[in-house]
């Protein structure tokens, strides 16, 4: 998919995982195909884009936002900028200071971006929100008016009952874990600590109607690998494995822990809740960075399926998919219920860079799955799936979007999918007007938001 690495240069330095160097802004991009006119709003997703051209890690670099207005049928405009934090004025600006105490303005801000009480955050776990403007202009940090104390998580969830962001924050120093509960126009009203084993490296968690969940897995701070300015964060054969699930209204002591087998999990696809029992789909490694915190492919990437019985407190497992796969989503409107639909970009593992196949509609209602190949040399990002308006949340009715990048011309595209018929050409191709690299999470934010 891009040139082979070498050993100047490490995988996330070269073809379309390399930095872009420009802000870039292009009106009235030309379209093939037919943009659905109800699709209205931002669609917007983080990069890592190292500022000084190099990182140690895929992981490391400065955010970067890549958006596309959409609105009546046309593409009104792209726009790439840096989220403006303290990294862009020094690089080599020091987040610990020498008494350990950790500034988290100072944030990579480069994971996830969404928008949540009227508000769009460019998000990185280890630090404060940034929020940004509808021009993708960053505004600055908060810290929820002096009420967030910890990180908080790229991975928050948005309740579609409530309209409450739950979330987290983790850190290599007590407390390991802090649960997180906003309210629907944006207040931080619930911080609770939660005790884990130790400094767990907890990327993602999950919700269900009643429940959060914790992923409490043996990736665990490496006092080493900081030291060496690297991935601070290595799997141990000595930390357990386990899950935890607490009622989202609840606190260190309501939450039930389960032993689940050794695994790491960076992401969630949904929970829901079934009478007594808590399911959890998820894709599932049997193991990550045992050597060094590199996309290497040491264990097996499978989707799994775990239920947490509340009451006898057993917890078991099942693979759903054997093949693996990553960047898990589900409709806004499923996110805590039952969900009969998944998407996920199909990779193929066991190189030293992630491969991506394409994306991936999993009905888990049947166990059938469809796959959208974008093409040779096409390779496309997180896949966002939109539900057409109007239409029930947790069917198939509506879009699938993301940047997809051509080897061959170079370029760009936003490529917007039919989700019914994952086989079918693009309904939409947006060219841009300058390299997407290949990135993290995002969203679309309807105009409704
Ligand atoms: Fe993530």
């Amino acid at each position: 998919m891009s040139a082979p690495a070498t050993t100047e240069k490490p995988f996330h330095l070269q073809g379309n995982f390399a930095p872009v160097t420009e802000e870039v802004t292009g009106t009235d991009l030309p379209v093939e195909g037919a943009i659905p006119p109800e699709l209205s709003g931002l669609y917007v997703r983080q990069s890592a884009n190292p500022v000084t051209g190099t990182s140690p890690h895929w992981f490391m670099g400065e955010g970067m936002v890549h958006g596309v207005r959409l609105e009546a049928g046309r593409a009104a405009w792209y726009r790439n900028r840096y989220v403006k934090t303290p990294y862009l004025e020094n690089p080599d600006v020091q987040r610990i200071s020498n008494e350990g105490v950790i500034d988290r303005t100072v944030s990579k801000a480069n994971t996830h971006v969404l928008k949540h009480g009227g508000k769009i955050l460019a998000l990185e776990e280890g630090s404060f929100p940034y929020v940004l403007d509808d021009q993708l202009e960053t505004v600055g940090w908060t810290d929820y008016d002096g009420k967030l104390t910890s990180a908080f998580s790229a991975h928050p969830k948005i309740c579609p009952v409530t309209g409450e962001m739950l979330s987290f924050g983790y850190g290599q120093f007590e407390p390991y874990l802090v649960y997180l509960r906003v309210s629907p126009d944006g207040k931080l009203v619930q911080s609770e600590e939660i005790t884990v084993t130790g400094p767990t490296m907890m990327h993602d968690f999950a919700v269900s109607e009643k429940h959060a969940l914790f992923l409490d897995l043996p990736v665990v701070f490496s006092l080493e690998d900081a030291l060496k300015g690297t991935m601070p964060f290595r799997w141990s054969d000595d930390y357990p494995a386990r899950i935890g699930v607490m009622p989202r209204t609840g606190g260190n002591a309501d939450v039930k822990w389960f032993d689940v087998e050794p695994c790491y999990i960076f992401h969630t696809l949904n929970a829901w809740d079934e009478g007594n029992t808590v399911v959890l789909d998820a894709c599932h490694n049997t193991e990550v960075w045992r050597s060094a915190g590199d996309m290497q492919g040491e264990g097996k990437l499978t989707l799994r399926r775990f239920r947490f019985d509340l009451e006898t407190g057993n917890a078991k497992e099942e693979t759903l998919d054997d093949r693996p796969m990553e960047f898990p989503r589900v409709a806004a409107g499923v996110v805590g219920q039952k969900n009969r639909y998944g998407f996920t970009l199909r990779l193929d593992t066991g190189s030293d860079e992630p491969e991506f196949v394409g994306v991936l509609k999993s009905d888990l209602q049947t166990g059938k799955s469809e796959l959208h190949d974008y093409g040779a040399g096409r390779n496309s990002s997180e896949p966002v799936f939109v539900t057409a308006q109007g239409a029930d949340p947790n069917s198939d009715e509506g879009w699938v979007m993301s940047y997809v990048y051509d080897e061959g011309s170079g370029k760009s595209e936003l490529v917007v999918l039919d989700a019914t018929d994952m086989a079918k050409a693009p309904v939409a191709r947006v060219t841009l007007p300058q390299r997407v690299p290949y990135g993290f999470h995002g969203s679309w934010i309807p105009d409704s938001e």
